[in-house]
């Protein structure tokens, strides 16, 4: 009987080990797939914490800084590549899928990070670099060996036209013909970021093959998803056909060219299919670098039948200006694809959120504005460290200072990326708190009072407003899954929405303009009638009950507030 007992113990104990965990903050119905509405945070490994003091940020380092992600609100991180490389361009130079750079530790570090996650109700999304490899990578090695080597066609090689002339104009995205002439066979490989990146041959299934392989490796490893880097970029035109010149010259000093023989060919959705295909099976997430020009493009990355990316970032939100009516029109655009968003406003490509929307007068309120627009819409966000404190671009004056090469090639246009990538602003003391060592990036002096710790003493400080919004997000059944109607849709300077749930909905309001405004709500058609609001949130600080026929804001001031049935 005892023995009986016993063993019906020890199988619910392990009912109760095989059980998913389920973050708590991550809310939802338990039929929605967990990263719905999951807050993601993307790490730039080199920038986040140094474990070790040699400057350059790591794995441990990661680990140590889990007890703040998770008081965030953050649910996974991605991590920027931290597989071995040499580092050409910053790991988006592969030289093993299937390893973690000495520089940032080892496969035991990276399974201890996981396991901490875990433990913090954090998952790990890395990033795989499925364009290109490095051209120290074993499989281009073998490649370029030899004209009959059996992985020669797992690249793109190519005969010139003619004596010094590549196989057709096509330029680099990072300066230059996109063709490198290799001595050894005398034929020219294709790259479109710089010579040290050989783009993969997706046209044979062995390279598709050992790609899915290689996702499925790291899913078995605990991984949840994968950010898919360049994935526009994974077909180009068997005949090599000329792509069509533009007016004008880049910023490396290349001719424009239109690039349709060698970017967002449709064989790329197969792919996409295929990398789907692969994670099916282990729940796992695939976000996509998804740069587009429209919408109808962004719709394309989620798959006919849904069977692609269940979250291509949309990228196009960077490159607006900060304004309520052009907000308005792209939210309300992406919502019209029916699809669930997702939501970015700064990476490690891209000037800092602070300085892009910033207008240099009230930067700090606009982060906060930021904040309150893209962490409350309909969908889930991706976040860039650094963000939530406000940190601002620290880009090199000179030359001889830059890290990153296009930077290098392209001085004076185009200063590089390094300015984006500063290591994280700890704390004031020396270094912010990054490393002990000499940073490999230097931080600007602002970080004495845009740092983690100053800001958490500071109830008006962007990291609090950024940590009440996400903890307003994880809990708020409206924020969580309420549709999205857009509100006084012709005021040219507040943009203001409903998330509305069945009997509640949370009322946002932002000022995106230096002056005083007004706003006035009739929220009786919503079925809304009571005529006040609970408020949620505010800068500056407002009355607990707003009456909706007046609704007063400062310059770049924010309201949130809930109405009941
Ligand atoms: C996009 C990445 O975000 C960028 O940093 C990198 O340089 C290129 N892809 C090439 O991998």
């Amino acid at each position: 009987m005892r023995r009986i007992a016993a063993r019906l113990l020890a199988f619910v104990f392990a009912l109760v080990l095989a059980i998913p965990t389920v973050h708590a903050q991550a809310g939802g119905t338990s039929s929605d797939p967990w990263w719905k509405h999951a807050v993601f945070y993307e790490i730039y490994p080199r920038s986040f914490m140094d474990s070790t003091g040699d400057g350059i940020g790591d794995l441990n380092g990661i680990a140590s800084k889990l007890d703040y992600l998770h008081a965030l609100g953050v649910d996974a991180i991605w991590i920027s590549p931290c597989f071995p490389s040499p580092q050409v361009d910053f790991g988006y130079d592969v030289s093993d899928y299937e390893n973690i750079d000495p520089k940032y530790g080892t496969l035991a570090d990276f399974d201890r990070l996981e396991k901490l996650g875990a433990e913090h109700g954090v998952k790990i999304i890395l990033d795989f670099v499925v364009n290109h490899t490095s051209d120290v990578h074993p499989w281009f090695i073998e490649s370029r060996s030899s004209r009959n080597n059996p992985k020669r066609d797992w690249y793109i090689w190519r005969d010139g036209k003619a004596k010094n002339q590549p196989p057709n104009n096509w330029i680099s995205t990072f300066g230059g013909s996109a063709w490198q002439w290799d001595t050894k066979t005398n034929q020219y490989y294709y790259h479109f970021f710089y010579p040290q990146q050989p783009d993969l041959n997706w046209r044979n299934p062995v390279v598709a093959d050992a790609m899915y392989g290689t996702s499925q490796w790291w899913y078995k490893r605990g991984v949840a998803g994968f950010r898919l880097d360049a994935v526009s970029t994974l077909f180009e035109d068997p005949n090599l056909k000329d792509n069509k010149i533009l007016p004008g010259k880049n910023k490396q000093g290349d001719p424009n060219m239109d690039n349709e023989n060698n970017d967002k060919l449709p064989e790329v959705h197969d792919a996409l299919k295929g990398l789907r295909k692969a994670a099916d099976p282990y729940g796992a997430v695939l976000i996509g670098e998804t740069w587009t020009d429209n919408i109808a493009e962004l719709k394309k990355y989620y798959g006919s039948n849904h069977d692609e990316l269940q979250m291509p970032m949309d990228l196009m939100l960077t490159k607006l200006k900060f304004s309520a009516p052009v907000f308005r029109e792209h939210i309300a655009a992406v919502n019209g694809t029916g699809e669930w968003p997702t939501w970015v406003i700064s990476n490690h490509d891209i000037v800092r959120a602070w300085n892009r929307y910033g207008d240099g007068k009230h930067n700090d309120q606009i982060a906060k504005d930021m904040a309150a627009m893209y962490l409350t819409l309909r969908g889930t966000p991706i976040m860039y460290y650094g963000e939530e404190i406000g940190m601002q671009n620290n880009d090199p004056k000179r030359k001889e200072d830059v890290k990153d090469p296009i930077g290098r090639t392209g001085w004076p246009k185009e200063i590089g990326r390094d300015g984006e990538r500063t290591p994280m602003q700890w704390d004031e003391t020396p270094n912010a708190g990054f490393t002990t060592g000499i940073p490999w990036n230097p931080i600007p002096v602002t970080y004495k009072t845009y740092n983690v710790a100053d800001e958490l003493k500071d109830p008006n400080s962007i990291l609090n407003w950024y940590k009440a919004v996400l903890a307003l997000r994880h809990t708020n059944e409206a924020l969580l899954d309420g549709d999205y109607i857009a509100l006084n849709t012709s005021d040219p300077n507040v943009l203001s929405y409903l998330r509305k749930a069945q009997n509640k909905a949370v009322l946002v309001v932002i000022n995106m303009s230096a002056k005083p405004q007004k706003a006035k709500f009739d929220l009786s058609q919503q079925g809304f009638s009571s005529g006040t609001a609970t408020t949620l949130m505010s800068t500056p600080k407002a009355a607990s009950t707003q009456k909706l026929s007046e609704i007063a804001l400062q310059p770049f001031g924010v309201y949130i507030g809930e109405v009941t049935k």
